[in-house]
């Protein structure tokens, strides 16, 4: 009922690759188009018209995207993508506030933009990461993360719902237990944002990240959500344009207060632009009946999965349009690549989460990653490709 709102579904393409970046409809297309074509400016620098007209598009964005999560326009940050976010929150605030010694916990299911800069910070500090034990099935355990807390545990940083996996974690208990404890949060939405309600206040969020591109937005921007006590303890890592007042003759600097301190340099305007048509388009929709599309989609893909004996799904039990899997016998990235060949995209590779090895004892993996535009038949194309019985020779080594 929506797919006529994306212009790229009405080619033969059969697209299983939400997790990467989702399809953009035809209203996100215009609006980039519209502002280059008609107004065509920087925002925060100039008062002629078009200038006018662009700093009002950013500002309702902010509004638009503030409303959406439940936070004040001021507690949202506009970055370049969800790993911008969350290195500004690592080096910006982390770096800034931990000290030898200090704990930080985080599971191996994590995406490399969370876990990499992670790693980096940690070992310039001497604090020491600790990975809390996921359950049989590679999900979250609430008991796991009691246990890996101690006194010297000052942040835990995570994804509400993982890439590969597939798992919904129960960030509000999560954030409960750790808010007895003074533990901070970073919550990384990337893969959970448009398909879920989420309250920023109602879940008590410290920081929070996402991406525009993989909520139906354009590619370059993102959000880095702080709660205002938060955000003012970030240590801008881009000092540039726009985010000082005043500079002295004793070089003394006035800067301006979050999140404009933390927006160095032109913004991606095009892309703020485009993300607010996005959100339209999630609330066309509604958050609610985007998920219960693709459960639907998910049961219906892995009860079809399992007709075929050479297929060995990894995450039966995701929890949202996730599914891994590999065809016996076949490199996941062969097997992909055979699809391709059917108009069908799906992604193969360890899908950026570098502890693979330790959730499934392999190191690739094919992922469908589904969305509420797919549809029943699109899977059947799937299942009918898979089920070709000269698939081994159909595919040129
Ligand atoms: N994080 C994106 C994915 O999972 C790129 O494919």
């Amino acid at each position: 009922m929506f797919r006529e709102d994306f212009p790229i579904l009405k080619t033969k393409l059969i697209y299983f690759d939400n997790a990467a970046t989702t399809l953009k409809p035809k209203t996100v297309i215009d609006a980039v188009s519209d502002y280059y074509t008609n107004y065509s400016s920087n925002s925060g620098r100039a008062n002629y018209d078009i200038a006018i007209k662009t700093d009002k598009m950013i500002t309702e964005t902010r509004k638009k995207i503030a409303d959406f999560i439940n936070a004040k326009e001021d507690e949202i940050v506009f970055t370049s993508g969800a790993t911008a976010s969350l290195n500004m929150v690592i080096w910006g605030y982390l770096y800034q506030h931990l000290k030898e010694g200090d704990e930080i916990l985080t599971t191996k299911a994590e995406h490399s933009s969370l876990l990499a800069p992670l790693i980096e910070m940690a070992k310039l500090k001497n604090i020491k990461i600790k990975y809390i034990e996921l359950d049989k099935n590679n999900h979250f355990d609430l008991n796991n993360f009691k246990k890996t807390i101690t006194n010297k545990t000052k942040a835990v940083c995570l994804a509400m719902s993982t890439n590969l996996v597939g798992d919904v974690r129960p960030i509000k208990e999560i954030i409960e237990i750790a808010k007895t404890k003074n533990i901070v949060n970073i919550i990384d939405t990337a893969q959970s944002i448009g398909r879920n309600n989420i309250d920023v206040l109602e879940l008590d969020v410290d920081f929070m990240a996402f991406s525009g591109h993989k909520m139906f937005g354009p590619t370059g921007v993102g959000v880095l959500f702080g709660k205002e006590v938060m955000l003012k303890g970030v240590k801008p890592q881009n000092y540039g344009g726009g985010m000082a007042l005043e500079i002295d003759e004793h070089d003394n600097v006035i800067y301006k207060k979050v999140p404009y301190l933390l927006e160095g340099g032109t913004l991606p305007i095009a892309s703020i632009i485009g993300l607010s048509k996005a959100i339209d388009q999630i609330k066309k929709v509604s958050p609610k009946d985007i998920k219960k599309i693709e459960e639907e989609l998910t049961s219906y893909l892995l009860k079809r999965l399992k007709e075929i004996p050479e297929v060995y799904v990894y995450n039966s039990n995701t929890q949202t349009g996730i599914v891994a899997f590999n065809y016996e016998n076949i490199f996941a990235e062969d097997l992909a690549y055979y699809l391709s060949k059917q108009n069908i995209a799906i992604r193969a590779g360890n899908h950026c989460v570098k502890k693979i090895f330790d959730l499934y004892q392999i190191n690739n993996v094919c992922r469908i990653s589904l969305s509420f535009y797919n549809t029943k038949k699109e899977i059947d194309a799937l299942i009918k490709a898979l089920k070709n019985t000269k698939i081994k020779e159909d595919i040129i080594f």
